[in-house]
């Protein structure tokens, strides 16, 4: 029953929000189609934070994304000893970067009274299930060892056969919990995109970087 939940409603259903509820905020709530900069009101601990949380979390996505666009070069690429050593050690490396930088960020916004006044429900919700997910992806990297081979075996041709809708969940049931919440953690994930600031993700908001950086001065009184 659990394992139907998960592995069936929950992928599904954050699907069909994900592609029913964005076109609408897009077309409805342009405006909010951004993650609110709040760098003018805290930016020394901001910078420990979000530098570390998106050089750590980006890479280690695109693993996993690869792992399941191309599973064939990927299992050549790491049935090589040496090679899977490599990459685990630097997705690890990465894995705690992005962690640091989570912890930063929720640190970041229960100390700064400024900042607490614009941070609603959605912010720590989506901020505690980021670490929660960066969390549990290091504990299964640390005491599960070479999960980026395995799962190339096992959640690679799940994933698949949920876009076939075809959902064969066998590939799943067997894990431990802890894995099981890592995937129902990524699926919440993403049911809250279109909700939450989180949306930005579909904007690739890489742009910015070539902005002129933006001086805020105070009005005197
Ligand atoms: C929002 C989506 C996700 C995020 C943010 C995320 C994040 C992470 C992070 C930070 C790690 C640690 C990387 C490392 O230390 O090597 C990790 C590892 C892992 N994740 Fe995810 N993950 C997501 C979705 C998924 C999904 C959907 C699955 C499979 C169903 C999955 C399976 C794994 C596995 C097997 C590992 C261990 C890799 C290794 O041992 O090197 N993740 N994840």
């Amino acid at each position: 029953m659990l394992n139907s939940f998960i592995f069936v409603v929950m992928p599904y259903a954050a699907l069909a929000l994900l592609i029913f509820v964005t076109p609408y905020r897009y077309c409805t709530n342009r405006l909010t189609w951004s993650a609110y900069s709040t760098q003018f009101l805290e930016q020394k601990s901001l910078f420990w934070g979000i530098n570390p949380w998106h050089y750590g979390i980006l890479p280690v996505l695109a693993a996993h994304f690869l792992g399941v666009v191309i599973p064939g070069p990927m299992k050549a690429l790491l049935g090589n000893q040496r090679t899977l050593i490599v990459v685990e050690s630097i997705g690890l490396a990465l894995g705690l970067f992005a962690v640091f930088g989570c912890l930063m960020l929720l640190l970041r916004r229960a100390n700064t009274p400024l900042l607490k006044r614009v941070t609603f429900a959605a912010d720590w919700v989506l901020l505690y299930l980021l670490a929660a997910q960066a969390l549990s992806g290091v504990y299964i990297a640390t005491y599960m060892r070479w999960g980026s081979q395995w799962y190339l075996h096992t959640a690679v041709p799940y994933l698949w056969s949920l876009l076939s809708f075809n959902p064969q969940i066998e590939y799943m049931t067997d894990f431990p919990l802890v894995f099981k919440l890592h995937a129902a953690g990524a699926f919440l994930i993403v049911a809250l995109l279109p909700f939450t600031k989180l949306v930005h993700l579909l904007y690739v908001p890489v742009r910015f970087l070539m902005d002129p950086p933006i001086l805020y001065r105070w009005r005197s009184k």
